[in-house]
């Protein structure tokens, strides 16, 4: 399977199925994708993004399916601490410790919670954290699903920042991390140089930094 950080939240995994998560980047579009199915975190445009325009199969929690479905998408409800099956990928939505809203030109609308997903596809595991704060419950998730690779935010202000992010890879103990939701904007600006050499000293797990459109091979967990 292959892992391309579109940038910000957004990535494309591809293997047997093509998988978008969070639909949004800052300059252009990612309808070239052409995704199979597309997981959406959490309600806030950050991440909601492209997800009415793509029209594809979508995995939300009910409050972000919902609102898909009244505009034609066809959303696929689940909720925090569920697994979904959907075309021989399974999609698992984790707790995030984050607020969620929907806001469109004709209003704002309740989001519901904030989530994050481990999704397995061909046998590799990858935890997409989304937009959330440390927390401690980020071990389970590391004992359950044994993730090969953690998206951690490390952008700070609204999510974690790098201290945090490195705490939460340790918890996670996917052997491979790559950093998300920093540098978008201003008021996300983080370094991920410190943050690479301090947790590859601490922790035997290696800090992969993507630029926005690279892609890395991902591998099961031996
Ligand atoms: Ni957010
Ligand atoms: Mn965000």
């Amino acid at each position: 399977m292959q892992l391309t950080w579109l940038g910000h939240s957004c990535v494309l995994l591809t293997g047997s199925k093509k998988v978008l998560v969070d639909p949004f980047i800052r300059d252009g579009s990612v309808k070239g994708t052409d995704p199979d199915i597309v997981a959406i975190t959490h309600g806030h445009a950050d991440h909601l993004g492209e997800a009415v325009a793509l029209k594809k199969k979508t995995v939300a929690v009910s409050e972000v399916a919902y609102y898909l479905k009244a505009k034609g998408v066809q959303a696929e409800s689940m909720n925090i601490g569920g697994t979904l099956e959907l075309d021989s990928v399974s999609f698992t939505m984790t707790p995030a410790v984050h607020s969620s809203r929907i806001e469109d030109d004709s209003g704002s609308y309740d989001g519901g919670a904030a989530a994050g997903f481990v999704i397995t596809m061909d046998g590799v595991s990858v935890y997409h954290a989304g937009d959330t704060a440390l927390f401690s419950d980020m071990k389970l998730i590391g004992e359950l699903y044994h993730p090969a690779i953690a998206l951690l935010p490390i952008g700070g202000r609204y999510t974690m920042g790098p201290a945090e992010a490195m705490m939460a890879a340790q918890f996670v103990g996917a052997k491979t991390v790559v950093p998300i939701h920093y540098n978008t904007w201003d008021r996300i600006a983080a370094d991920h140089v410190p943050f690479k050499k301090a947790l590859e000293r601490t922790a035997d797990i290696s800090v992969r930094i993507l630029k926005p459109g690279e892609s890395m091979e991902c591998s099961p967990v031996q």
